[in-house]
């Protein structure tokens, strides 16, 4: 019987700790009451990262409290069992071991009894063979032409890491690849691709650890013919088709060849997958080189997370300042920040990782859970946020804790551009933290009627996370310390993070959906009402 995490001992503690703390804010909590709330109590660095939670509303009894508190949830103990290869996706039976995959000493993991770092030496192995062909101009297409366009299919894990991940090292990219991503069922995203590419110079990646999903099924069944079609010859297939999966059998059947293959393993989530075969478009990109780099920054944040003590780990406290503001404070919503153009689409990436995995109602005992769980993750880029939704931040009736992430150096040497960004960053967590009192507003002489509207009450919760400079090693630092986040929150909700059983219903259903929708279905629906009605408009209006 796993603990439920509101009737430990540990929790109630914490309980009458809040009780206690939260009417104070944070400008008392740092700066009056408490002296012992340092920068150096309250800020950690690690191998080059500055991860500051000193603008949060806590204490050094809050810290102390909440690692009691992950400690009787077993937190080092399930860390070691992850490593250890055991079953911990327990609903579908697998290993979780997606830190094997950027192992880069030489250390042993197995998966019952068996090591897996042959396989996966294998498999980065082809990886770099293949990534070093089409980048030197030696992958050559059907009609002899050298690829220069890479379209990777695939959704959800097999789509959002890698896409992600080659548009936050853009700058380590070779420019004359061009790196596409197709994913939706919508056929206008693969069109919108396909219009870019020319059939004689595209290699397609499908990504799919199922190789199942409808999506990327769809999309790579069109491709296929596009490709077929322009050189008339199904032979064509094997100069332009790559297929990174589990499934190899279902690989096999659809007609990639199979030294075409990449393969990995049940034991690598789908939305953990970034350092798999799945991040082959991402390779193709920045070189083996690069792409080994940011397997060594995952590898060393991994390490910091098996390792440091509970009250020095980074992920760790990320998790547990998770905790205290969604279970204690009551606060839905989370949004991640960074000032980094290049990361635009790490928000997106993060709310699969974070909202699948941690998105349960059931514990590990299979009963309904009694508290909240995973938080709506969100997030853009600043400051393009700053002039779009930061006025509720600021002044809403909302409290969102954030996380800004940003680099001390920029990655592209402008004029004054990068000291502007970061002026902002600064002064965005500045604000949160202390707002604008009405006697600020008084002394500044605003009009008497205008100053209710001008009062910042501050007190918003925010991390800083603080980078050197956004590099291949950095990337895979920051990417690990939210998987191993996700992770600590998990046990803490003793939820299974590793499943997803909530996508199904929705396939199943569209399943059923699809034949309905051909013009010549004559039966009647046997949907609610509501739908009925819909799919009947819906058919009656189609052209
Ligand atoms: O439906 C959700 C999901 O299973 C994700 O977990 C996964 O990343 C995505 O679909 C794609 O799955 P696959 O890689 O098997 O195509």
């Amino acid at each position: 019987m796993y603990k439920n995490p509101i009737e430990t001992k540990e929790y109630k503690d914490l309980k009458k700790h809040y009780n206690s703390i939260q009417k104070d804010s944070i400008r008392d909590l740092l700066e009056e009451k408490n002296k012992e709330n340092t920068l150096d109590n309250f800020s950690i660095e690690s191998d080059g990262i500055l991860f500051d939670f000193s603008k949060n509303l806590i204490t050094k009894e809050t810290i102390n409290l909440l690692v009691k508190f992950a400690d009787s949830m077993n937190l080092k103990s399930e860390i070691d069992r992850m490593y250890a290869g055991k079953k911990i996706n327990k609903t579908e039976d697998r290993a979780v071991l997606h830190t094997a995959l950027r192992e880069t000493e030489d250390k042993q993991y197995s998966v019952d009894g068996t090591s897996i770092m042959p396989l996966i030496e294998q498999e980065r192995n082809k990886m770099k063979n293949i990534s070093e062909k089409v980048r030197l101009g030696k992958w050559k297409g059907y009609g002899g032409n050298a690829i220069t366009s890479i379209v990777n299919i695939g959704i959800g894990g097999s789509d959002l890491g890698p896409l992600m991940a080659t548009e936050a090292l853009k700058a380590y990219s070779d420019r004359n690849l061009s790196i596409h991503y197709v994913s939706n069922v919508d056929g206008s995203d693969i069109m919108e691709v396909l219009a870019k590419c020319n059939p004689e110079t595209t290699l397609f990646i499908i990504a799919s650890k199922t190789f199942t999903t409808q999506e990327t099924m769809t999309n790579a069944n069109f491709a296929r013919e596009w490709l077929v079609n322009h050189f008339d010859s199904t032979e064509a297939v094997s100069n332009h088709f790559l297929a990174l999966s589990t499934n190899i059998e279902a690989v096999i059947k659809f007609g990639i060849d199979k030294e075409n293959i990449l393969e990995f393993w049940d034991w690598v989530g789908g939305r953990y997958s970034l350092t798999s075969v799945i991040g082959l478009s991402t390779m193709i990109s920045i070189g083996y080189d690069k792409f080994y780099e940011m397997l060594k920054g995952f590898n060393s944040m991994d390490n910091h997370f098996r390792h440091k003590p509970l009250n020095e780990n980074i992920p760790v406290l990320m998790g547990l300042l998770g905790f205290w503001y969604n279970n204690l404070f009551e606060f839905d919503t989370h949004a991640v920040l960074p000032y980094c153009q290049y990361l635009h689409r790490f928000p997106a990436y993060l709310q699969q990782g974070d909202m699948e995995s941690n998105g349960k109602s059931i514990d590990r005992n299979g009963n309904k859970v009694n508290y909240s769980t995973g938080p709506i993750i969100w997030g853009e880029p600043g400051t393009n946020g700053q002039h779009a939704f930061y006025q509720l931040i600021h002044q809403g009736t909302k409290i969102i804790p954030s996380d800004f992430i940003g680099y001390i150096n920029p990655t592209n040497s402008t004029d004054d551009h990068h000291e502007k960004l970061m002026a902002n960053y600064f002064a965005q967590t500045e604000a949160l933290a202390f707002g604008k009192s009405i006697d600020e507003l008084k002394q500044e002489n605003i009009e008497k009627e205008l100053i209710p509207f001008k009062v910042f009450e501050g007190n918003r919760p925010t991390n800083t996370i603080l980078f050197n400079k956004l590099t291949p090693y950095t990337f895979g630092q920051l990417i690990s310390m939210y998987e191993h986040k996700i992770f600590t929150q998990g046990i803490l909700w003793n939820i299974y993070s590793f499943d997803q059983w909530g996508v199904e219903l929705g396939k199943v259903l569209a399943k059923k959906i699809l034949p309905e929708l051909k013009y010549n279905f004559s039966e009647k629906l046997q949907h609610d009402e509501s739908t009925n009605k819909l799919i009947n408009y819906y058919k009656k209006n189609r052209n």
